[in-house]
């Protein structure tokens, strides 16, 4: 396994394939321990800092539970609990989190602060959701899909709706650089930033993998092994709902749509969580093709992962 040791996961652009790939291996074997009843106490004596400017469950949930369930201690500081950003800089807070704690994940809005906690923090640091990139849940979206088909080069992962939302872009790099078919299907104002779309498509060209995008959903969808979506408007964008709901209703995940795959063995994926009869119908995201709840598990196999890795514990 290449060393993670000291390494921080700010977005999956800074990770080679080799890197990404090593991380689901680890992912898999901690499963398997787990199915297995082994438990090990990797994490003991150590502490983890959990900043959630914004709501979580899963990833909170995933952090909590992977690291303390080892011996670790997790600390979970909500808005308003510290003067991050507040009284005290970024920078400031990052150097005296990384005079008490091992590690620290941050979830909020710019992607400006997770980058100043790593860089003043001296600890590895772990983004768990920004407005920019959600990384960590496309790790649980990659071991999910691999789990499923055996294997991930030359597959093709669909995402319909807002192309170009945290979850959208992140899914695109991982995609690009573990040499997985990509198309998104959105409607013009929400296709993936075009720089970036350039950028990923000479990454994935050298593995033969095809990154396109269409404003028809249909076509999106075409011969996937996975479609994936996610809300039609992020946390913070609330305002924006009722314009994004006219505009991304033709692309709602139904049974139509993931018959358009042509493909009776495609699955769905969401990063959860749904709104039902808005971006996916709860027949789809309830029904036999439904990974949603196991790429929900993988988010803690895959977290726990990330910190075994960065910490030299694996
Ligand atoms: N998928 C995901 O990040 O879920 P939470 O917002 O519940 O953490
Ligand atoms: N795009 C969503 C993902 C939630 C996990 C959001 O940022 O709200």
């Amino acid at each position: 396994m290449p060393s993670l040791v000291g390494r921080s996961l700010l977005t999956l652009l800074d990770y080679t394939a080799e890197e990404i790939t090593a991380i689901i291996d680890l992912a898999d074997r901690v499963k398997r321990e787990r199915a297995e009843g082994v438990r090990p106490r990797r994490f003991e004596g150590r502490t983890i800092a959990l900043i959630f400017e914004k709501r979580s469950t899963r990833t909170r949930c995933a952090f909590e539970t992977a690291f303390g369930e080892e011996g670790g201690h997790p600390v979970f500081l909500a808005p308003g609990d510290i003067h991050l950003g507040e009284k005290e800089s970024v920078e400031d807070t990052a150097r005296v989190l990384g005079r008490m704690f091992d590690c620290i994940e941050f979830r909020g809005y710019r992607q400006s602060t997770v980058e100043a906690l790593a860089r003043f923090s001296g600890v590895p640091v772990y983004n768990g959701l920004t407005d920019s990139y959600h990384p960590t849940q496309v790790l649980a979206d990659l071991m999910t899909v691999r789990e499923r088909f055996g294997s991930l080069r030359g597959r093709t992962v669909a995402y319909v709706g807002d192309g170009r939302n945290n979850v959208a872009t992140s899914l695109m790099i991982g995609c690009a650089k573990l040499g997985v078919n990509f198309t998104v299907g959105a409607p013009a104002e929400l296709e993936p930033d075009p720089r970036l779309t350039a950028q990923l498509k000479e990454i994935a060209g050298t593995d033969g993998a095809v990154i396109t995008s269409t404003t028809d959903a249909k076509s999106a969808v075409r011969g996937a092994d996975a479609v994936y979506t996610d809300v039609w408007y992020s946390m913070g964008e609330e305002a924006k709902a009722a314009e994004r709901t006219a505009l991304l209703r033709p692309y709602q995940v139904d049974e139509t749509l993931m018959a358009a795959t042509g493909n009776e063995k495609s699955i769905f994926l969401h990063c959860l969580p749904a709104v039902k009869g808005n971006e996916v119908v709860a027949s789809v995201i309830d029904g036999p093709r439904s990974a949603a709840w196991d790429q929900a598990e993988n988010r803690k196999h895959t977290i726990k992962a990330v910190m075994l890795a960065t910490l030299g514990l694996s």
